[in-house]
């Protein structure tokens, strides 16, 4: 693994470069340079070049930098007017173990669907035999593959309860080279599935060998893989459990993740199960779970003082509009909670409540849930999403999500190459573009991206970058993936 990483040269990547640095603020840099080096940073950019052949991107870089090296790697798309870097998309929810259950379950509400569909498919998982285990290898490399050649650069996975496959899942995200985040379910009482739960103790064990593990993996000075504390949601976790949980993520300084406020019979059952706290989001800062590095899934139905207790901690959500359609649960109104309330709100896929694995996907479908939100509205301005908003979600605020804001999310210098290139004119692209609608200025960019966001694919993301490693190349081969 080492070895691979020496041998990546110095890179100069020559193009176009799309990147949100503030919400609502889309940068489109047309011909800019960008220096990527051997440790997978960006060490240098420049929009300021007018361009010219490899000799002259390495002079120009010489002459900005004063520095060189002994060997240059250039990749140039700044020819083609349909070829566009963007930061690698990261998904803030995403449950690996369910992805075998996508597009399954249409009829249930959630308390039905985890009980019928969920809960029986991750407890498939929880089983040290050998054919368990194969199914594990077979589900959760398929699911990382899936994310990666989509452009999913980073996520934030839960598995299942299960510390051995959960251990499996997390050699399996080295291997392939994704920034990965592991959440190993934590639930210690399951009312409708109990041969799906664990004892207190049980987790308390596999939480402290899981951490251990995934450290003892990456190789020295990276952390590509790390453990995330994910007590699965409130309802199926003990008031010990949770409390556990919170002083173990605060010591060992670590992420944590869960859902909130997502269907309203959850919610009732929220506050049957903890009538001493105050609402849903209380229930989790009573126990210490909520922090500024806490991922909230869904919040469809938060009440005022909710939205203010999620704001004071300094938590983001993770906005599933696709799985919040699929299971009836509702139009989580994110604009407001973006400029209202100011909480940063990312995107997640949540596979398999969400049937579709492609941020891309998830974009689209955040703007449309947000456009019936404002058919419903008084003042449409107020809750429509917009392209750059969307993006921005989809890049930077999932990197303040997971907690690696100043590593990942925009194409800034000293942050890591974790980048996706989208070729909207890809062999097998489903998207139609005549000549007079490619012209090289600003109206005609963004028609382009609401091209890509409205008809494109993961066939228009032909190669993915993480820390600074080509992951996915479909230009050598459609259907090839690389595996490091
Ligand atoms: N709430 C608790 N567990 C889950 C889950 O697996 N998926 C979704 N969508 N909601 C949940
Ligand atoms: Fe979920």
């Amino acid at each position: 693994h080492a070895k691979a990483m020496a041998a990546i040269p110095y890179t100069l990547y020559h193009g176009t470069f799309i990147h949100t640095p503030e919400l609502d603020r889309l940068e489109i840099m047309n011909n800019a340079l960008i220096g990527v080096n051997q440790k997978g940073e960006i060490d240098f950019v420049s929009s300021e070049y007018a361009g010219g052949s490899q000799e002259e991107a390495i002079m120009f870089f010489e002459q900005k930098t004063g520095e060189s090296h002994s060997q240059f790697k250039y990749v140039d798309t700044s020819k083609d007017p349909l070829k566009f870097f963007l930061p690698g998309f990261i998904d803030t929810h995403i449950h690996a173990s369910q992805y075998p259950n996508a597009g399954i379950g249409l009829e249930s509400l959630l308390l039905d669907w985890l009980t019928d569909y969920t809960f029986p498919m991750e407890d498939q998982f929880t089983d040290t035999n050998s054919a368990k285990i194969e199914l594990a290898k077979k589900v959760y490399s398929k699911v990382i593959d899936r994310t990666l050649r989509s452009g999913t650069t980073c996520a934030s996975y839960f598995t299942t309860t299960d510390p051995h496959t959960s251990n499996i899942f997390a050699d399996l995200c080295l291997k392939a080279g994704q920034r990965s985040f592991v959440g190993k379910v934590c639930m210690d009482h399951n009312e409708t599935y109990p041969s799906y739960e664990e004892s207190f103790e049980e987790c308390q064990d596999s939480m402290s060998s899981m951490v251990k593990y995934i450290s003892s993996i990456n190789p020295h000075n990276e952390t590509l893989v790390r453990p995330i504390v994910t007590p699965r949601f409130a309802p199926v976790c003990s008031r010990k459990l949770l409390k556990w949980l919170g002083s173990f993520a605060s010591e060992h300084n670590l992420p944590i993740q869960t859902h909130i406020g997502e269907n309203k019979n959850e919610i009732k059952l929220v506050a049957d199960l903890f009538p001493e706290c105050d609402n849903y989001a209380s229930v989790y800062s009573d126990h210490d779970l909520l922090t500024n590095t806490t991922i909230l899934a869904h919040a469809v139905h938060l009440t005022k003082a909710e939205r203010l207790l999620i704001k004071k901690h300094l938590c983001s959500v993770s906005h599933c509009p696709t799985s919040n359609s699929f299971l009836t649960s509702g139009e989580a109104p994110v604009k407001q909670y973006l400029h209202e309330d100011k909480i940063n709100v990312s995107l997640g896929t949540d596979v398999s409540g969400g049937f579709d694995s492609s941020i891309l996907t998830i974009i689209r479908q955040a703007i449309l849930v947000s456009h019936h939100l404002a058919m419903k509205s008084n003042d449409e301005t107020d809750v429509k999403l917009t392209i750059p908003e969307a993006i921005f979600m989809a890049t930077k605020a999932g990197a303040k999500a997971v907690g690696l804001e100043h590593q990942i999310g925009t194409f800034e210098k000293g942050k890591r190459w974790d980048a996706q290139l989208i070729d909207l004119n890809s062999p097998n692209s489903i998207i139609d573009i005549f000549d007079w609608q490619i012209k090289k200025d600003r109206k005609s960019m963004s028609d382009l991206l609401g091209k890509w966001i409205f008809s494109g694919d993961d066939r228009n993301c032909i190669k993915v970058w993480c820390n600074g490693r080509l992951v996915v190349d479909k230009t050598v081969d459609e259907w090839v993936f690389i595996k490091h």
